[in-house]
């Protein structure tokens, strides 16, 4: 495996943590791995101590037989530095690692993911251990991977992050004056006339949620630390070790560190997919999309999901049978090359006790969750390399941008309750409810390969943004923009040039006010002249853009409240294309027939018609494409397989020829094979 191709087999297993265990237990875990088809395992994430029991002793012994046994029944590791958890003595020696949390509270020791970003005793001893192991490993016949910490996502207030971040300020805004202006610091008279005199925004001042310009740059800061931590243990490693790719696992949820620029540093993106009991399928597979578009399309790794149950949330189903294996097979459809679990073996003690593992305390294989993911890694195994590095041939595109995220719920008035996530998805939706595949990508892409372009509510319109979506529209493209976007402008400053700023010629509109109502309150969108399925009245809520025609049409109106038969979705013809404005948030029928329309229009189909509640994506690799098919419905459907080739998955004869049988749960993956 090297950084340029590094997916020779589909990677089956996950987090395991040998050092909970005695070594008659590692041969134990040997057997019931080769038993489950793992093949790939992912360790010493947690085992800093263990390795540096001090500051100048070093075991890893304990780690070269592991990684020995490993490497002898042909189980490839993906290597972490233990650096998200540092020793209690570091801790002790060095209390510029410990952070000041929002509050202004020094910690003390415990948990994970418990240092200071900014710490040079953290960057120095994390680099440390990064380097010895790549020295060590570097050539191990295990290695697949390197996996640098976990989960990174500390937010600290400490004087070290303080002076760090009037640095970080002093090369972005370069004077005082500057930095006055773009911060707009005449508000309630936040002047400063020297550098010193910025201090970090936490609940000791409340500049956290009362001053949004300063804590978007501290998010901002706080990322680019990050990184600088990321890199830290990069660079070390890739002094030694250059041809093996590097990466970091998001958590799930995401939000805290701007993935976008993060990964711009990654060799392959990667994540942790923890769905909650119940979570729609699509919010689920919108995930998958954010992550495969971080590094442009290229395969990711799903780097952790549940073999079972969670230990931390309100209630901890169990993964129902097959629940796992769908999980599993969506990842692969979105575009990961993995299959990794947390965690191989379940440990008897610590917040994780009842966290869901491929192996349950007591070691047995007679166990459900062993069965069916044993199941899973066999199926794998036999895929290959079948789609493996293979790509998403996307006609749509959802545009995202992380800063917006933040900015949006960071920003006080018009709306407490914005989520972001919650619109995309709703936008998403739209799309995926006909299957129709889709690009996460960012405002500033290029957007020229796609035929329909949605962005949702782009409140923030940073610079070369709204250019970028002129000239998509100009030449023919076909784009639909969110409410309340064009408001602000990176350092969340309001436009002067009225709403949607920037974007008022394009999208043909002046956006004069906006009403926000609580959720229990209504208004309705009613449709002038049908347009295809899109005609009576459509319900829409929260916040209602109160918006006059420039040189844009309306194609529906508001029913009630003052602003009644005033423009609630208009079109605006612009060069060869068109761009439409939903100046409310619409019920999810109103989006799912505009952008079911538009996909019509403009030539954007689904892959294949398939009955509702069946997902289905395809992987292009070389000359062949792979569909994958995913029954997220209670009924069994029957699908014609048009002279593919079956890879997983169940086929039946029928009158009208072959037909693949997808029951409640079920999942089949066909090849198409194309001469090239
Ligand atoms: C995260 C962490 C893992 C583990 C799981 C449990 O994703 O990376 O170490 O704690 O959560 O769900
Ligand atoms: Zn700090």
């Amino acid at each position: 495996m090297t950084r340029e191709n590094p997916f020779p087999r589909i990677y089956f297993g996950g987090d395991y943590n040998p050092d909970q265990w005695s070594e008659e237990v590692w041969e134990e875990d040997m057997r019931l791995f080769e038993l489950a088809h793992v093949n790939m395992v992912t360790l010493p994430v947690f085992s800093w101590a263990k390795i540096q029991p001090s500051e100048d002793e070093f075991r890893f012994e304990w780690l070269d037989r592991i990684l020995d046994l490993l490497a002898s029944r042909g189980i490839s590791a993906c290597l972490a530095t233990p650096t998200a958890a540092q020793p209690a003595w570091m801790s002790r020696n060095y209390p510029d690692i410990l952070p000041v949390d929002e509050e202004g509270r020094k910690r003390t020791h415990g948990k994970r993911v418990n240092y200071c970003p900014n710490s040079p005793s953290y960057r120095k001893f994390s680099r440390g251990i990064a380097l010895r192991m790549a020295e060590r490993y570097r050539a191990h016949p295990a290695l697949a991977i390197w996996h640098i910490s976990n989960e990174y996502g500390t937010y600290c207030f400490c004087d070290n992050c303080a002076a760090a971040f009037r640095k970080w300020l002093k090369k972005r805004y370069a004077t005082v004056g500057e930095l006055n202006r773009r911060w707009n610091l005449d508000f309630w008279g936040h002047l400063i006339a020297d550098w010193e005199e910025i201090t970090v925004p936490s609940e000791l001042n409340d500049d956290n949620k009362w001053y949004q310009p300063k804590m978007l740059d501290y998010l901002r800061f706080l990322t680019d630390s990050t990184i600088d931590c990321f890199n830290n243990e990069k660079e070390a490693i890739l002094s030694v070790s250059s041809d093996i790719p590097v990466t970091t696992n998001m958590s799930g949820f995401i939000k805290k560190m701007n993935q976008q620029l993060f990964n711009e540093h990654m060799d392959y993106a990667a994540w942790d997919n923890y769905p909650a009991p119940g979570a729609e399928p699509s919010l689920v597979a919108l995930k998958h999309d954010i992550v495969r578009g971080l590094k442009g399309g290229r395969s990711y790794i799903m780097m952790e999901q549940s073999p079972n149950q969670q230990n931390w949330q309100p209630f901890n189903t169990l993964k129902r049978p097959g629940e796992v294996r769908l999980l599993s097979y969506q990842a692969l459809a979105h575009g990961a090359d993995t299959v990794l679990f947390f965690q191989m073996r379940q440990s008897v003690g610590g917040v994780e006790k009842f966290h869901g593992a491929l192996i349950e305390h007591h070691g047995a294989e007679n166990t459900r969750v062993f069965r069916e993911c044993a199941a899973l890694g066999g199926e794998l195994e036999r895929l290959g390399d079948v789609f493996t590095g293979g790509t998403t041939e996307a006609k749509a595109a959802l545009l995202v941008d992380w800063e917006n995220w933040w900015a949006l719920e960071l920003s006080t008035g018009p709306n407490r309750d914005t989520d972001y996530m919650a619109i995309l998805h709703k936008y998403y939706k739209a799309f995926y409810g006909r299957n129709i595949l889709v690009d996460v990508i960012r405002p500033e892409s290029d957007l020229s390969s796609y035929s329909l372009v949605a962005v949702p509510n782009l409140y923030m319109v940073k610079p070369g943004v709204s250019d970028n979506l002129k000239a998509y529209t100009k030449q023919g493209g076909c784009l639909v923009t969110g409410c309340f976007s064009g408001i602000v402008d990176e350092n969340d400053l309001v436009t002067t040039k009225g709403f949607p700023g920037e974007m008022r010629d394009l999208l043909g509109i002046w956006v004069e006010e906006f009403d926000a109502l609580p959720p229990d309150r209504e208004n309705g969108i009613a449709i002038n002249d049908p347009i295809g399925k899109l005609t009576g009245t459509y319900s829409c809520a929260h916040l209602f853009d109160l918006l006059h025609l420039e040189s844009a049409e309306a194609l529906g109106t508001y029913t009630d409240d003052f602003y009644k038969g005033r423009p609630s979705l208009t079109v605006n013809r612009y060069g060869k294309g068109s761009a439409y404005y939903v100046a409310t948030d619409p019920e999810q029928a109103l989006l799912d027939d505009l952008i079911g329309e538009l996909c019509r229009q403009n030539g954007v189909e689904a892959p294949e018609t398939v009955p509702a509640g069946v997902e289905v994506t395809v992987r292009k690799k070389g000359g062949a494409s792979c569909f994958f098919f995913m029954n997220h419905g209670e009924e069994t459907v029957r699908l014609p397989l048009k002279g593919r080739k079956l890879l997983v998955g169940k086929i039946l004869p029928e009158k009208d020829g072959l037909r693949i049988v997808l029951p409640h749960g079920g999942v089949a993956i066909a090849v198409e094979e194309r001469a090239l």
